[in-house]
């Protein structure tokens, strides 16, 4: 995700608070990295957006939260494109969501969590 972000010509900051030494399940790992370069993506096409910020943690121990937010006009609309509907998609086979925030004028939070244990550094549980 970092090297997405800096692919980007928005201002894109990665806020990781994964614990470190432990993995996200690979399956897992992939669907959000896939849901975030579009997000990304939407943000520089879409957004006018300057400035992107990543969020991503581990919540109450049993999922991945992703929020990806930009400072742009707002106005994301699953329905006008096949993008978003993508990842919800994608995402619902793991009973993940993608909820989306995003009035006209701005701004878009995108956030998307999918259940998930963590791995620790000697087993893995997923
Ligand atoms: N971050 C954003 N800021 C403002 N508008 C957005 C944002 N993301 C999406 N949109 C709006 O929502 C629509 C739907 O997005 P979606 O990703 O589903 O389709 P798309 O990007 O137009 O095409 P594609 O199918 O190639 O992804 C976009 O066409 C755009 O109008
Ligand atoms: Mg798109």
């Amino acid at each position: 995700m970092r090297a997405l972000a800096l692919d980007s010509f928005l201002d894109v900051h990665v806020d990781s608070r994964l614990p470190p030494g432990r993995r996200l399940p690979a399956p897992v790992e992939s669907a959000a990295y896939f849901a975030v370069g579009e997000l990304l993506a939407n943000a520089a096409k879409h957004s006018g957006a300057r400035e992107v910020r990543i969020l991503l943690e581990h919540a109450l121990d049993t999922l991945l939260r992703i929020t990806v937010a930009d400072d742009g006009h707002g106005g994301a609309d699953p329905a006008a494109g096949t993008g978003l509907r993508g990842v919800r998609r994608r995402l619902g086979t793991f009973d993940g969501i993608l909820a989306l925030d995003s009035p006209r004028g701005g701004p878009t939070t995108a956030t998307l969590e999918i259940p998930c244990v963590l791995s620790s550094p000697k087993t893995s549980s997923c």
